[in-house]
């Protein structure tokens, strides 16, 4: 049956998709550091269908496109991503029936490139930067262009600048907010098209929440003002400035080094058995950095937008680590500052 040429069907999926994103678990965190009169907690966006965060925003830009009209029946799908966003449409799309174009960089983790091929996704993998800038993102969002202008019936979505993104983890902020009786003190955020900061921001605002917002940067990433360099990691970070960035407003930023990336990671995973995503391991360092000096009774959320499994060959991988970084892995075990285990 269909509604004017708009199939009911698509709402209905929608609709479904919706009860089966969010809702992802709020869990104590109790061996990361040592302070036992601060309370720390991670937000697991691996819990969702996709396995990140992306699948809110996905969803997100979907659900306006159909609503406004922007996508339809014979619609195709075309979107820049470092993966999970990728990972994330091309379940919606497939579920939709909707052609979807992906734009990676050579930076992608395989199995996300496989995943996405796996549902359904054609992935195009640019793997020079942009001439200009030395940019991938430049050349990821050229080639975004040439497909748009060559694919009939092509949307590109758009992620960089997509308020349906900022609609979308204003939701993620609810969540945490009421899990925790609207007494978040910190929220650590890793950043790259700004739009879980931006969300997030937008629901500390609305209710008042007085709630610091801290966007954790990649070093090498341009965004508050970051000055341009290599990168090896992918997820967080950015070689362009989003037009989203504009509404993240962040209170702190805190750029942390590939290394200190990986150990984030590392520690996370032997502290307390959380096998993340790089950027997780980010957020764990920038949260290390500030915890001997928050005062007593300090509420902390650490966003981790996405599981490790697609990392265990790259940053939980110590030959990779060695090749691509540059340390070794006896470095890498160095006893922490804190005198906790490892
Ligand atoms: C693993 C990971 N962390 C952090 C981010 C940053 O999220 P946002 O694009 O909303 O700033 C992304 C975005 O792709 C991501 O994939």
């Amino acid at each position: 049956m269909s509604t004017g040429g708009r199939p009911a069907l698509v709402g209905a999926e929608l609709d479904e998709a919706e009860a089966l994103v969010g809702r992802t678990p709020l869990v104590p965190l109790r061996r990361l550091q040592s302070r036992t009169d601060i309370t720390v907690w991670a937000k697991l966006e691996s819990f969702n269908p996709g396995g990140s965060a992306k699948d809110r925003t996905a969803l997100a830009m979907l659900r306006r496109g159909w609503a406004d009209g922007s996508i339809g029946p014979g619609s195709t799908i075309v979107e820049s991503s470092s993966g999970n966003l990728g990972v994330a449409l091309a379940r919606w799309c497939s579920r939709l029936d909707l052609p979807f174009h992906c734009v990676v960089d050579s930076k992608v983790n395989r199995p996300t490139a496989a995943l996405i091929r796996t549902l359904g996704g054609i992935v195009h993998t640019v793997d020079r930067p942009d001439p200009a800038t030395g940019d991938l993102l430049a050349a990821r969002m050229a080639r975004v262009r040439e497909l748009v202008g060559r694919i009939d019936g092509a949307v590109w979505l758009n992620q960089y600048a997509n308020e349906a993104a900022i609609e979308a983890h204003s939701g993620t902020m609810r969540e945490i907010a009421e899990a925790l009786n609207h007494r978040v003190d910190r929220l650590y955020v890793a950043v790259s098209t700004t739009g879980t900061l931006s969300g997030c921001r937008r629901y500390v605002q609305q209710h008042a929440l007085g709630t610091r917002l801290i966007a954790v940067d990649a070093v090498g990433s341009v965004l508050f003002g970051g000055g341009r360099a290599d990168r090896q990691l992918s997820g967080f970070g950015a070689g362009t400035v989003p037009a989203l960035a504009a509404h993240a407003q962040p209170d702190d930023v805190v750029r942390i080094s590939e290394i200190d990336t990986v150990v984030g990671c590392r520690l996370l995973a032997r502290r307390e058995a959380i096998v993340a995503g790089a950027s997780s391991g980010a957020v764990v360092q920038a949260f290390l950095r500030d915890a001997a000096q928050l005062p007593s009774g300090t509420q902390v959320v650490l966003l981790l937008h996405d599981g490790g499994v697609p990392y265990l060959d790259t940053v939980y991988d110590d030959d990779w680590v060695r090749r691509r970084l540059g340390v070794d892995a006896a470095q890498l075990e160095q006893p922490p500052a804190d005198g906790l285990e490892r």
